[in-house]
């Protein structure tokens, strides 16, 4: 009775900590599904966990919110810093000096957004805002205010951007929407409160990194939670092609080499295993083998390659014991077969659990 009464309590602390979250429209984001993870995966053993993909961060945050030893790991850079900010840190806060000085002009900004840019998505005021910004935020040196900054940032320009992506350029688009009414700056502002109140300390040691998830350094974990990209005959899975602005901000370009002849100055794909029907399933009987050791739990949506009985075949090679649970879920557009009718948006997600 008193056990049952406890469990109560510590779902309703972590639904509490989980409304903390920045909710964000990431493609193949798992948020709205979170209850769903959470049912099954509390009914694992495990103190340490490795989110190997982590998106957005909000499984990540779940698992935090759990009390568990999380490692965020994502090979988007942009995705590093929402974990750095929300994962990772326990303690610090970005303060309103700190945002005013961020807003404010740099003595000796950068300019290459103002340059390359220009009228493809903010106006020429807020290109300007956001190459001092990015100079202040390289100049910070705490890399957890750091990281909070420009998950604050990014967030501030996938807000203020019809539909969320940098698939098309233009900047003359109005539905109403609140978001696409309040400046750029308004955008930070809220961004930098949001990220600010979602920072806590569960008592673990927190950890974010930004590899591609083989090159990850060798380390035993009890859960790895698998969410990669899937391969999809409805749309394609393409993290570049709709993020590169807020990827490219988040290295400020560095080392990155932008296709000049596209119009959206987008910059070459960054190669993934995942990538195409060739590569996904070794990349699968890899990743598998590498945390043989581990609970493997890998989210599957419906409509994926490799199909659902196809990723139960290899999980079962290197897993005794899998089980499969399901769910209905909508994805908002841009994920799922958003090209084609609504009904295709609707798919089955599924958590595999191997042990
Ligand atoms: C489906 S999303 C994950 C969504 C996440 N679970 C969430 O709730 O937001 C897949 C993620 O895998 C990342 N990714 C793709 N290939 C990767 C690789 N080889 N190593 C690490 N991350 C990779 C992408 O950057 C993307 O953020």
């Amino acid at each position: 009775m008193t056990f049952a009464r406890s469990v109560v309590v510590r779902h309703e602390q972590i639904n509490t900590q989980l409304a903390r979250f920045p909710s964000s429209r990431y493609m193949g984001s798992k948020h709205a599904i979170l209850p769903f993870i959470y049912e099954i995966v509390k009914e694992q053993e495990f103190s340490t966990v490795l989110d190997a993909c982590s998106g957005s961060g909000a499984v990540s945050y779940l698992f935090k919110s759990m009390g568990k030893a999380v490692t965020s790991n994502d090979f988007l850079r942009s995705c590093f810093h929402t974990a750095q900010a929300c994962i990772a840190n326990s303690s610090e806060h970005l303060t309103q000096d700190d945002i005013e000085c961020i807003l404010a002009p740099h003595p000796a900004a950068n300019d290459f957004i103002a340059q390359t840019f220009r009228g493809l998505y903010f106006t020429d005021e807020e290109n300007v805002l956001l190459d001092n910004a990015a100079t202040h935020i390289m100049g910070m040196t705490s890399p957890f205010k750091q990281s909070l900054a420009l998950a604050a940032l990014i967030r501030a320009c996938l807000r203020r951007r019809p539909r969320g992506i940098f698939t098309y350029t233009g900047i003359r688009y109005d539905d109403g929407r609140r978001d696409l009414q309040i400046s750029l700056e308004q955008h930070f502002r809220e961004a930098a409160i949001l990220f600010n109140q979602a920072v806590f300390d569960n008592g673990q040691i927190n950890k974010a990194c930004n590899s591609d998830i083989f090159q990850l350094p060798a380390q035993q974990f009890d859960l790895v939670y698998v969410d990669p990209p899937y391969v999809s005959p409805h749309s394609d899975n393409d993290y570049t092609r709709r993020y590169h602005f807020v990827e490219g901000l988040a290295r400020y370009w560095q080392g990155l080499e932008i296709q000049e002849k596209t119009q959206t100055k987008k910059f070459r794909r960054l190669p993934s295993s995942f990538d195409n029907k060739k590569s996904i399933y070794q990349a699968f009987h890899r990743l598998f083998a590498q945390f043989q050791d581990s609970i493997i739990v890998v989210s599957y949506s419906s409509n994926g390659i490799p199909s659902k009985d196809e990723m139960l075949d290899i999980l079962a090679q290197y897993k005794h014991n899998v089980t499969i649970h399901e769910c209905d879920h909508r994805y908002s557009f841009g994920t799922h077969g958003h090209k084609l009718s609504n009904e295709q948006n609707i798919v089955k997600e599924f958590l595999f659990v191997g042990r």
